[in-house]
């Protein structure tokens, strides 16, 4: 993989890189198209990083088909589906880990120890593997972005970030790998995270700017659909993730919640001024 780059890159060419985990949907393959658009080369990653699951997390029923993505690689014009093994990215003694002190203490980092300590130390492999010019993330893990942004500058690498919008199904739904393990009943539950969300961006243009009412109401609505438990709702700064009282300024709202046994997650930017 890091001769091909360097081979590439000596012609001048520049490598746009998207990191992923497979089964790929429209969310993932807008972001290569994304990233297709602003490098000469592009190279993808399919890895279901262990490091990133807990215990009792859905690492061994993660959703993977190889063919299929392969096949949307290739339709997108991807130059390189990379596909590390799990034996040769963490061998026997392999003991390093990135960790930071602020940003992990939040949000989804607060129920999944030591998840972005596996998303860091996985993404800064394939940085130092595939040596790209550009990464491509998205919003949708709002958290993982920032996280990234802020290991890439504090560890000097040379890549510059993008990141890109959620990808929704027709209905809102945001687009997920995990998708595919909701019921249909569940599927339409699965709504209710995109809709409290709408619900609070219109009680924000109606004037309502205390966060702990717009959590409180998206609370009660999740609550009300069947299979639901809340993982965390909060409204925060996008830059911190610290928590906001009151909303002055454009904040992100985020939320986690588990439809039966399929965690989702989704956020928007709430904005006062628009
Ligand atoms: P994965 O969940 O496969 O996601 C790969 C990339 O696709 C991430 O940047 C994610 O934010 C983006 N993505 C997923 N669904 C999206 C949607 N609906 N709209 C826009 N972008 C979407 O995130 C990971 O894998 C892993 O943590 C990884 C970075 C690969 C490290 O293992």
């Amino acid at each position: 993989m890091t001769s091909w780059s360097d081979c590439h890159r000596r012609d001048g060419q520049s490598i746009s890189f998207v990191p992923t985990m497979g089964f790929l949907h429209e969310g993932h393959l807008s972001l290569m198209k994304e990233s297709k658009r602003l490098g000469n080369k592009m190279v993808i990653s399919i890895f279901v990083n262990p490091t990133q699951f807990g215990v009792g997390e859905d690492f061994d029923s993660y959703p993977s088909d190889l063919d299929r993505d392969f096949k949307l690689a290739e339709d997108i014009g991807v130059d390189v589906a990379f596909t590390p093994n799990k034996a040769d990215f963490y061998p026997q003694g392999f003991d390093t880990f990135i960790d930071q002190e602020k940003l992990p203490n939040h949000l989804c980092g607060l129920s999944r120890s030591g998840h972005f300590q596996g998303v860091m130390t996985i993404v800064a492999k394939l940085f130092n593997v595939v040596n790209p010019d550009i990464a491509v993330f998205g919003e949708k893990d709002f958290q993982q972005l920032a996280i990234i942004r802020r290991m890439v500058k504090d560890l000097n690498f040379n890549i510059r970030i993008i990141g890109h919008p959620i990808v929704r199904e027709a209905d809102g739904l945001a687009m997920s790998s995990r998708n595919s393990k909701l019921t249909p009943d569940q599927r339409i539950t699965g709504l209710c995270l995109i809709t409290s969300l709408k619900k609070a961006q219109s009680s924000l243009k109606n004037n309502e700017t205390n966060a702990a009412a717009l959590m409180h109401n998206a609370v009660e609505f999740i609550c009300s659909h069947p299979e639901t438990e809340i993982d965390y709702i909060r409204i925060c700064d996008p830059d911190t993730l610290d928590d906001v009282a009151e909303i002055d300024r454009p904040v992100l709202m985020a939320m986690a919640v588990k439809v039966g046994t399929t965690r989702l997650i989704d956020n928007m930017i709430l904005n006062p001024d628009e």
